[in-house]
């Protein structure tokens, strides 16, 4: 990207949107860094789960969050998730992890720890950011803002394709299931809900190549 002021590309929607694909691309073409804001509740779910330390609880959890280093880095498509110091991009992404997100994602005081995180890593360069409230409470003054959707069939097939190529036997009804059941959870909380910011431009992703989409 061109110029000495920072750009910020926020993308917000449900899982299996194409988010992460979309980011990913987009930020390797425009030559900025790209942000997984998912990857550091998935982190931090999976760095409580390895410590036994009770999800419900937001006291601990918030002890636990002021005494981690999350940190994303990017080489070309790839993106690299260290966890102290220790690589966990495969491990975030386990079928637990992914179900038990949404217990960190609920709780305001650690969401308000992630935000100021987020800022902090987005006042230092130009991102492409995705998540689920990136373009509504942490970035809203973002240059650009997108919200991709897709039906929840194809969300499903997506995920399903996914989880698939590294191996994973799945259930395709329970992976629509579990879906819909995170759609509702990041929908419905209180704070940092899913939600398209009014003014970011929608694309339903259900018909389109990630070329297209881009
Ligand atoms: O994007 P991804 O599917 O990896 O996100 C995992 C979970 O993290 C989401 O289901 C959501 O509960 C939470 N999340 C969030 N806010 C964000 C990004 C992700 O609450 N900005």
């Amino acid at each position: 990207m061109s110029g000495n002021s920072k750009q910020i590309i926020t993308i917000d929607g449900p899982a299996g949107a194409g988010k992460s694909t979309v980011a990913k691309q987009l930020a390797h073409k425009l030559n900025v860094s790209y942000l997984d804001t998912g990857a550091m509740y998935r982190a931090l779910t999976f760095k409580a789960i390895q410590r036994n330390i009770d999800l419900e609880d937001e006291e601990a959890i918030v002890a636990m969050a002021q005494q981690t280093n999350i940190d994303l880095e990017s080489h070309g498509l790839r993106a690299k998730v260290l966890l102290d110091g220790k690589d966990v991009s495969e491990d975030i992404r386990s079928v637990e992890v992914t179900n038990k997100t949404f217990y960190i994602a609920q709780k305001p005081r650690v969401r308000a720890i992630m935000v100021d995180w987020q800022r902090k890593l987005g006042a230092q360069k130009s991102i492409v950011v995705e998540g689920r409230d990136v373009g509504t409470v942490v970035f809203p003054q973002a240059n650009k803002k997108f919200y991709l959707d897709a039906n929840v069939d194809e969300r499903s097939r997506r995920r399903m394709e996914e989880l698939m190529e590294k191996g994973n036997e799945v259930d395709k009804d329970q992976l629509t299931a579990e879906l819909k059941e995170r759609d509702n959870k990041d929908l419905t909380r209180r704070v940092g809900p899913l939600k398209k910011a009014e003014d970011a431009v929608y694309i339903d992703t259900t018909d389109l190549s990630v070329e297209e989409v881009i």
